[in-house]
């Protein structure tokens, strides 16, 4: 593989709905000109409005460190698929649909080198399904980004099993250079780290409360007010240093095999989905809203993101002190 340096990657993202935008706006940030791959005709002119209005609220957010016309022309919006010949890197954000994503591969592939790595930002399909799709495999790899990704420091990379380490550790090299504190999964285990950790507290909330046990306005609280006033600066690894209790093993030892390990949906998610309740995106949700509220939560939820990036940036230099 040609490895550039990484101011020098040629970077495309295929696929310019609401994560794809993000992620360009990301990527411009770091200092990549990008090519925005629009794959369905007639996208592009939307796509470009929204990467635009995203670079406007990048701004206004105090992220950007040059003038907003800089990044616009470093920004090259196409449907074409010759366009992302020359690139190093492609990331895929396109619909969570493996035959969709197939079809792309294949329109990707017969375009870029050989070797370019080709990534994946889906939140759920095993990269090693969609490594098979794609000629090469070896340089597949998932990448996983979170909402608002210029926002965020989170990046997921995921290894399938013909993933080479290499190019995986080049990818987590370029996370790095993006701003990113990337985790590397060198095996391809399902739901990767995040959903597989997310999936089991939503499973014993759920259970909690369709037992009557608790409330979703009390699990909620739990979170926020618990959890959430030490997680960012802690994790829960060094939650637990911090705590420093002799007792957790007794807890673990009753409290574990009280835990759901139930294997059915839960009937407040089969619920939402047969109600189409999409939450603040469409105002039918777990918790009701206005149109006005939805859109306070949407603009809440950029404000927070960023103030709690600048909260986490400054107790960062605790987290030198490594694993023993
Ligand atoms: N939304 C999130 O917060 C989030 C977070 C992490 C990962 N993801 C993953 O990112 C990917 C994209 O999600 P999103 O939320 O941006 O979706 P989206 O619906 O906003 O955008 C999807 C994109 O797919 C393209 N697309 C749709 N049909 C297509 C087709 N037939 N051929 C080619 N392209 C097609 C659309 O043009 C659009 O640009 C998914 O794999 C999703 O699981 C999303």
């Amino acid at each position: 593989m040609k490895i550039n340096s990484n101011s020098n990657v040629q970077i495309a993202v295929v696929g310019l709905g609401l994560m794809g935008s993000s992620i360009v706006v990301s990527l411009l940030v770091a200092g990549h000109q990008i090519i925005g791959l629009a794959p369905i005709p007639g996208e592009k002119d939307a796509a470009t409005s929204r990467i635009i209005s995203l670079l406007k609220h990048a701004d206004s957010c105090g992220i950007l460190q040059r003038e907003l016309g800089y990044y616009i022309q470093r920004l090259h919006i196409t449907e074409s698929y010759e366009d992302i010949a020359g690139c190093d890197y492609v990331q895929e954000c396109v619909v969570e649909d493996k035959v969709i994503k197939e079809q792309v591969y294949h329109k990707i592939a017969s375009y870029v080198r050989p070797d370019a790595v080709i990534a994946s930002n889906t939140s759920a399909i095993p990269i090693s399904e969609l490594q098979g799709l794609v000629p090469n495999p070896q340089r597949f790899v998932g990448v996983h980004w979170a909402e608002p990704a210029y926002m965020t420091r989170f990046l997921e990379i995921t290894c399938g099993e013909k993933t080479d380490l290499v190019i995986a550790e080049y990818v987590l090299n370029l996370g790095q250079s993006w701003g990113k504190e990337p985790t590397l999964l060198k095996k391809d285990i399902r739901g990767f780290i995040t959903n597989r950790l997310m999936y089991a507290v939503y499973r014993e909330a759920l259970t909690l409360i369709e037992q009557g046990d608790t409330t979703l306005e009390d699990a909620d609280k739990v979170f926020r007010y618990d959890v959430g006033s030490w997680i960012t600066l802690m994790g829960i690894f060094r939650y637990l240093d911090f705590m420093g209790r002799t007792d957790y093993i007794n807890t673990y030892e009753k409290l574990i095999a009280k835990l759901s390990n139930r294997s059915d949906v839960p009937a407040i998610m089969e619920k939402m989905v047969s109600q189409n309740a999409k939450g603040t995106h469409n105002c039918n949700g777990l918790y009701s809203y206005t149109e006005e509220e939805a859109q306070a939560w949407n603009e809440a939820f950029a404000r927070f993101n960023k103030d709690i990036y600048e909260l986490a940036s400054k107790y960062r230099r605790l987290l030198l002190t490594k694993v023993v």
